[in-house]
């Protein structure tokens, strides 16, 4: 049983979003808004694309709420469980989360040769040591069948120079998808890893979306023909999120049109 039985079954099933303000988690959110979730997204520090999105999701019909969280920072966790813990029982009159996707993040691209330390810590705090305490801190509200999403990229099975950095923590998480799939397995929760190709979002200065040579030459490489759109990926994890998914657990799922096949 969940620490928070006490609490009635909401009928709408909620979801937290981190980064859920902009880009592969937007999307996302407004997947699972279609698909009868409500949202919980969290954003950095654009505010107010965050009230866009929560705005968006409401005229869905679905209800949402904006939290604002530096990943890059766990000694926060505490205080965001906190703050969670006070939205699902203010908002919702419950004690638990559906579900729990791991989205938010940012691109370095830099030489092995020219990468610096604090780059390397960034991408670290943000990209692997957020997933693993986030989760941890937020594991007693996440109900006993619930599901986690990590995102990796399709860099962790190929590689383009410039990324041994960020592929590197990608990595990591996808070797903790497969730790937490065994530890919280007994608690049916499910987790597993999206990892999708080169989308057109604003990652890494919108070089995908913006610089036409690079989106050309990644297309070229992709069995599907063009580089990726947030609608390639906001679906795949909505539907890890669905029962119809209850049995898949501990993989990870490349969404990326067949890149360097
Ligand atoms: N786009 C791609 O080609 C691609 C490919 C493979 C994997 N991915 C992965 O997909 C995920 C989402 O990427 P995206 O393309 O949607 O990126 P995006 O459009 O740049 O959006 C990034 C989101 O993450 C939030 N964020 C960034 N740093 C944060 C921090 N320190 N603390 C809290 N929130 C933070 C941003 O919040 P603010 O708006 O407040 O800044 C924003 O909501 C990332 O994990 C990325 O590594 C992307």
């Amino acid at each position: 049983m969940t620490a928070n039985a006490s609490f009635p079954v909401h009928p709408r099933r909620i979801v937290l979003i981190t980064g859920g303000s902009r880009g592969l988690g937007r999307n996302a959110a407004e997947h699972l808004a279609r698909q009868g979730f409500d949202v919980v997204l969290t954003y950095r520090e654009r505010a107010d694309e965050a009230q866009a999105a929560v705005a968006a999701i409401g005229a869905l019909g679905a209800r949402a709420l904006a939290l604002q969280l530096d990943v890059a920072r766990s000694a926060g966790f505490a205080d965001f469980a906190g703050r969670v813990r006070q939205a699902l029982a203010g908002q919702w009159h419950v004690g638990h989360l559906d579900g729990l996707v791991h989205n938010a993040g940012i691109g370095i691209h830099a030489p092995f040769t020219a990468t610096t330390e604090a780059q390397f810590d960034e991408l670290a705090a943000i990209h692997l040591k957020a997933p693993f305490f986030l989760s941890q801190h937020l594991l007693p509200l996440l109900r006993d069948g619930a599901s986690i999403i990590h995102l990796s990229s399709g860099l962790t099975r190929f590689t383009q120079p410039g990324y041994a950095a960020y592929a590197s923590m990608k990595g990591g998480v996808e070797v903790l998808t497969r730790y937490l799939a065994r530890e919280l397995g007994p608690r049916g929760i499910r987790v597993n890893t999206v990892a999708p190709g080169a989308i057109a979002t604003d990652f890494g200065g919108g070089r995908v979306r913006d610089d036409a040579q690079v989106g050309a030459a990644l297309a070229a490489q992709t069995a599907l023909g063009r580089v990726g759109l947030p609608d390639d990926i906001g679906p795949v994890m909505a539907a890890l999120l669905q029962p119809g998914m209850g049995w898949v657990q501990g993989q990870r799922i490349e969404a990326s049109g067949g890149m360097f096949l």
